[in-house]
């Protein structure tokens, strides 16, 4: 495997919930995914029950997502034993008595507005102590999305790096919802925050509609006033993206009108330099462009794709040059600031 040794790696916090993946991609079969450095099997009873448990049979050790699921819970596909919810086995097949140990571990799985939410914990004595984060753009009713889960070979802070700047927009996403570079690189940035959460405002009024803007929304005005809010919670980043008519509203008014994008971007390691990347993007469809959510969709997923062949191609090339420092320029406040939550909650210090 690469390895960088001028990188901090193997960082996460793992005391909080974090992005597991979405609800609908538990249907009727067992989900294998390593989050956290932890192999785990994802699945959905009959009833609609969601669970996590290791994914290891505690008899010969066969991953458990290769088993079925039933009524009661897990079946393994070597020998059947079979597992409740909580990892308890609660068959063995041709055998009357259940071995005391015979249970393997569970992870407390929350379903939330269709997003799956783990808690992993630093230890088995660490349990939730709060519900996971809501994210109610799922359920608003002048919101259409779609999604994705992407897996990065890369480690999940250049996921963080990436999505907190978006400078980049200009010179990576020119077929969709880039434009102008130099606009973008002179935009009016305001970071700020407080605890574990770090805000980017970005504006840039008067400015060009990209490709996907212009296919999604009449607007009304050859420019544009186009904003990016970008709130980096940890475990995930919202990204409220948009753009309305020239001088139509204020900016900075949460209820504007125009052109909205909702970004929900759960961005979970998987190990130290590998990472899931589980992406939804909302829009509030035009009155005479009902039918424009899957162009906004496809046309992020094309986004997201260039994000990922750069952000691996990074990677790869700070592994082939190990020792060399970085430098800083502006666009980096917010990623820096990221980079120091994750640091602080690793470290285990109290905000100021
Ligand atoms: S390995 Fe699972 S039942 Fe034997
Ligand atoms: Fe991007």
């Amino acid at each position: 495997m690469l390895q960088a040794t001028h990188h901090s790696l193997a960082a996460f916090p793992l005391d909080r919930w974090w992005v597991a993946g979405f609800s609908w991609e538990l249907k009727d079969k067992p989900l294998a995914r390593t989050l956290l450095s932890r192999a785990v099997v994802l699945y959905r009873t009959p009833d609609g029950v969601v669970a996590a448990l290791e994914d290891r049979c505690c008899h010969k050790e066969l991953p458990l997502s290769c088993g079925v699921i039933e009524a009661r819970g897990l079946r393994c596909g070597y020998h059947g034993l079979l597992f409740n919810t909580e990892g308890k086995c609660i068959e063995v097949p041709g055998q009357e008595r259940i071995p005391d140990r015979a249970r393997v571990p569970s992870y407390p799985l929350r379903e939330r507005d269709q997003i799956l939410w783990i808690w992993i914990g630093s230890n088995p004595d660490s349990q939730p102590d709060t519900e996971p984060p809501s994210y109610p753009v799922h359920n608003d009713p002048r919101y259409k999305f779609g999604g994705d889960s992407f897996h990065y070979d890369a480690p999940y802070q250049l996921i963080h790096d990436n999505l907190l700047d978006l400078s980049h927009l200009g010179y990576v996403h020119a077929k969709t919802i880039g434009g102008n570079p130099s606009l973008h690189m002179n935009a009016v940035v305001k970071v700020e925050g407080s605890g574990d959460h770090v805000r980017v405002v970005r504006l840039m009024p008067n400015s060009s509609p990209p490709p996907t803007y212009s296919a999604a929304w009449p607007f009304g005005t050859p420019g544009i006033d186009r904003w990016q809010e970008i709130d980096f919670k940890v475990s995930h980043v919202e990204i409220w993206t948009g753009a309305m008519d020239v001088g139509s509203g204020d900016l900075s008014d949460p209820k504007r009108e125009g052109f909205h994008m909702r970004g929900f971007h759960g961005v979970t390691p998987e190990t130290a330099t590998s990472a899931h990347y589980f992406w939804t993007i909302a829009t509030n469809p035009h009155p005479d462009k009902q039918d424009v959510t899957q162009l906004v969709v496809n046309q992020t997923a094309q986004t997201f794709e260039e994000d990922k062949v750069l952000i691996e191609n990074q990677w790869q090339n700070q592994c082939r040059f190990p020792v060399r420092a970085q430098i800083d320029i502006h666009v980096d406040a917010g990623p820096n600031r990221a980079r120091r939550v994750i640091e602080r909650l690793v470290s285990g210090a109290v905000p100021k």
